[in-house]
């Protein structure tokens, strides 16, 4: 955890910014600083390509032939155990920030997200094949467990310095001539991989000879369930209100109702679930961290039980509220890789305080309980295409160059007409702007 991080988490600032979305890019920034959620001089280095070059990109991966950009938002209104946070996001979808701050908003209203998380273990197998005698290795295996620990362990000197290192060995049969040996590793802020990796290649030769077998694939598992997230919230049902449906508790039963299509209906378990990595994805990308290995995971885990099943759960809880919980896997890292070498990644991790890949684990959970909540409340009620084409017609006032109130009042007409062509725009801007001259 960085000095920085630290104290950042110490000062208290909020993370409601009232008509953020309203301002031009750099004027947000200014707001971050005003609002002490950046420095100066991180703000300054947000702009544009935040300092991310092709010799950056050169050094991570192969055959580089130049830089590929994606918009980074921050969602607003997040309060995580108590605490007030910006999240970062970078995302090509529209509306994913906006579903997000806008359902941690109502979260707020019930307190805010409660997170927990198992311990950062990350797991290695090692394929045993043409084992003679299952029972007789599985036997030689457990007996040598201590040692085998105390061996990774000789090799994991520096991360038993900070506090990890290998924690369990388990044996499996996957049939009659296989085994496979798994080695339950705590990574700390790591999510491992390389870690594992190696550990698996130096343990394979003694484990094959214990078996009696040989030894097959070394590589860790990304069904990391050893390294779960839970998130819980409660929203008071006033909260779920609004103007065209007054009643929250109509709201919260309809949002129970598209969780049981989601509970009942694998077609439908993996878009609701599309509409939780929404969130989690998003900040992942924006923090470094490898969102294919969490999406790998995360749907090996809906899938535990034979039968695809949502992430989430919403039921009623006390006094009629809606109250949701998220469990999955999400193994993250906040050293090496992208952390260290990618200026933006190591600003995000900044500015979204985060203390340990635990912590980022609970944001991107957070994160992933909010967009799946905006989702269901806008298609169980509304239907989630009147936010999208709001959203559109705000992002066509601003680029045929509407400014500050002038955006709202030209992408009300725009809805209101449901015409979204950047002529008509032009046309509304130009009425608008005469109408506010004249009125002067
Ligand atoms: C779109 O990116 C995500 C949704 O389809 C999620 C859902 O259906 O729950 C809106």
């Amino acid at each position: 955890m960085s000095e920085d991080n630290i104290k950042s988490l110490k000062v208290k600032r909020s993370s409601r910014l009232s008509g953020f979305y309203r301002e031009t890019p750099e004027r947000r920034r200014k707001r971050l600083v005003e609002s002490r959620w950046l420095a100066p001089e991180d703000a300054e280095a947000c702009a544009g390509l935040g300092g991310f070059d092709e010799a950056c990109a050169d050094a991570m991966v192969e055959n580089v032939i130049g830089l590929h950009g994606l918009p980074l938002g921050v969602a607003l209104n997040f309060v995580v155990d108590g605490q007030d946070r910006l999240v970062p996001m970078a995302v090509e979808e529209p509306s994913i920030i906006a579903a997000a701050s806008y359902a941690a908003r109502l979260c707020a209203e019930g307190g805010g997200f409660s997170v927990t998380a198992d311990g950062p273990i990350t797991t290695a197998q090692v394929q045993l094949l043409d084992v003679p005698q299952l029972e007789a290795a599985e036997a030689a295996l457990r007996a040598q467990t201590e040692a085998l620990l105390a061996e990774a362990n000789a090799l994991l000197g520096n991360m038993c310095a900070r506090g990890g290192g290998a924690r369990e060995l388990e044996v499996r049969v996957l049939d009659a001539t296989t085994l496979v040996v798994h080695v339950h590793v705590d990574t700390r802020d790591a999510m491992g991989a390389n870690l594992v990796n190696s550990l698996a290649e130096h343990l394979a030769p003694r484990l094959a000879s214990l078996s009696g077998g040989r030894a097959g694939l070394k590589i860790l598992t990304n069904l990391a369930d050893r390294r779960k997230v839970y998130v819980r919230v409660k929203v008071p049902s006033a909260a779920l209100a609004s103007e065209r449906f007054p009643d929250g508790a109509v709201v919260r039963e309809a949002i129970l109702e598209a969780q049981r299509f989601a509970d009942l209906d694998p077609y439908r378990a993996v878009t609701h679930n599309k509409g939780v990595m929404n969130g989690v994805d998003a900040v992942l990308v924006a923090c470094g961290n490898d969102w294919r290995a969490v999406e790998a995971g995360a749907h090996a885990y809906a899938s535990r039980f034979g039968v695809y099943r949502p992430l989430t759960s919403w039921r009623e809880g006390p006094e009629g509220a809606l109250v949701g919980l998220l469990v999955m896997p999400l193994a993250t890292s906040t050293v090496g890789g992208a952390a260290r070498t990618h200026p933006g990644v190591q600003r995000a991790l900044k500015l979204a305080g985060v203390t340990s890949a635990v912590d980022l684990a609970g944001l991107a959970g957070a994160a992933g309980l909010a967009t799946n909540l905006a989702a269901l409340k806008a298609l169980s009620t509304e239907g989630i295409q009147k936010g999208h084409m709001a959203l559109h017609a705000r992002r066509v006032a601003a680029e045929v160059g509407a400014k500050g109130e002038l955006v709202e009042c030209v992408a009300e007409r725009l809805s209101r007409e449901r015409v979204y062509r950047p002529e008509r725009a032009r046309e509304i801007l130009a009425e608008e702007v005469h109408r506010k001259g004249a009125s002067r």
